[in-house]
């Protein structure tokens, strides 16, 4: 990714090269297959589609009226099919606005087939979802809250809901410029919303914007072993932290995945809807990741790289939640990812890394450093459905 962007990206990299640590910049490589896009700070606000115009305010500054909307819709659970939970249910401001389970919940009466991930900053993201398999935040809303094991909602059902709702109309009219709310205008408020979720201002950040003192002396020796003897850069770099490509880590499958019925039932149900030999549906253990999207059999077992942002947050981690700390997550790179490979589609990329106990700990640090402060927003106030007679048009 970030393809387009990388004149821009060496740009601004050329910018802060007065930072010492970042004179190592490989300013001549653009065209080099093997070069990594370089570490730079997350532009001031993500990029906002022409076809949904919105505020560029982000956290905490004050929300524009569409982002304001999209926030009230985000936990409205009137947007779910029994109406009982709500994108912030498993997107919850608590727990890094993720779910703190290594396999998400589920709609009532499923659990989910993966680790529910932050909404904060995925409007940088070009993909979404641990394969990426939607592209936009306007497409990936409805696929959450129709989707059988997540909102598991109908169109009709809660574009009512919202036509019944007098506030809604009101500000659908501020908003849209239309008083009857149609349920493709409240993915793209949430849309807004969630590009509102953004944190730009971290000690990471600030550092490569030429504060020397932002880092610790621990987390700049973390950086050089990011960069150096751990490699994270080769696919965590760029102003995300991922190069958005797909890899296979053989990340071990935890026990909430593989021994809970209702998680292997969610993935079946999963696979079956995106079409598997029969084969694949009855025997596959593990999460094919990026496969179901192409079936191309190089694709089996591969997730997009995960961005490092907000993880301070965001446990559990991995596309299954395998692991609860960063300590664990810098164990398992520092043997060299996992070792049984059944999928036979493991990178090469990850070797051994023999890092010392205090550069593991470093790399830790360094981890920590492109979180900022917790994100709290309170729960909002949810506008109450009307009373028939309230809900009807007054000619
Ligand atoms: C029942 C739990 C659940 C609900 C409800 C839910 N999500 Fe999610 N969300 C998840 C899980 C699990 C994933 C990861 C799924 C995957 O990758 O296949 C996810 C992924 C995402 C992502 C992708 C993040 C990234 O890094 O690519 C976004 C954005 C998101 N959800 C937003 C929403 C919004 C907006 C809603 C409401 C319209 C919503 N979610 C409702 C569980 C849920
Ligand atoms: C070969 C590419 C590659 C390299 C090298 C790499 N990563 Fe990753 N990283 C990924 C991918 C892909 C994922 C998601 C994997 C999954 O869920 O199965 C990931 C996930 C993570 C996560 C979990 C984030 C979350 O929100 O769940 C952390 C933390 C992480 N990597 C840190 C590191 C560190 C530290 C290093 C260097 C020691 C490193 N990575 C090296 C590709 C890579």
């Amino acid at each position: 990714m970030f393809k387009g962007n990388y004149w821009l990206a060496l740009v601004i990299a050329a910018t802060f090269i007065s930072v010492a640590s970042l004179t190592a910049v490989p300013v001549f490589a653009a065209g080099d297959p093997d070069f990594d896009p370089p570490l730079v700070p997350l532009p001031a606000h993500p990029p906002i589609p022409a076809d949904n115009k919105s505020s560029t305010a982000i956290y905490p500054a004050k929300m524009g009226p569409k982002q304001e909307l999209g926030y009230l819709l985000f936990f409205d659970p009137k947007l779910t099919g029994d109406a009982s939970l709500s994108c912030g249910t498993c997107h919850h401001p608590d727990t890094g606005w993720g779910f703190n389970d290594p396999i998400s919940r589920g709609y009532p009466g499923t659990v989910h087939w993966r680790n529910s991930q932050t909404i904060v900053n995925t409007g940088y993201f070009h993909k979404l979802f641990w394969a990426g398999s939607v592209t936009s935040l306007e497409s990936q809303a409805p696929a959450a809250n129709k989707g059988g094991v997540a909102g598991n909602g109908e169109d009709d059902m809660m574009e009512s809901r919202l036509q019944m709702t007098p506030e809604y109309r009101q500000r659908w009219k501020e908003v849209f410029g239309y008083d009857r709310p149609l349920i493709k205008d409240a993915w793209r408020a949430i849309a807004a919303f969630e590009r509102y979720m953004s944190q730009t201002d971290t000690p990471y950040d600030r550092f490569l914007k030429g504060d020397n003192k932002a880092l610790t002396a621990s987390q700049k020796r973390g950086l050089e072993l990011f960069k150096g003897k751990a490699n994270c850069v080769e696919c965590h770099n760029g102003p995300m932290l991922t190069d958005e490509k797909y890899y296979n880590l053989d990340v071990p499958n935890p026990v909430e995945w593989t021994e809970s019925g209702l998680a292997q039932i969610s993935y079946r149900f999963e696979i079956y809807a995106k079409g598997v030999t029969e084969k694949l549906y009855r025997e596959s253990k593990h999460d094919l990741g990026a496969y179901f999207r192409g079936k191309n059999p190089q694709d089996i077992g591969k997730f997009r790289t995960a961005t490092l942002r907000y993880l301070s947050y965001s446990t559990p981690f991995m596309h299954n939640g395998a692991f609860f700390t960063l300590e664990e997550v810098v164990d398992f790179y520092n043997e060299g990812g996992g070792e049984s490979d059944l999928l036979n589609t493991k990178t090469k990329i990850l070797k051994p890394l023999n890092l010392t106990d205090d550069e593991k700990a470093d790399l830790v640090e360094f981890l920590g450093s492109m979180s900022g402060e917790e994100i709290k927003l309170p729960f909002p106030k949810i506008p109450p459905i009307a009373a028939f007679d309230d809900w009807q048009p007054k000619k």
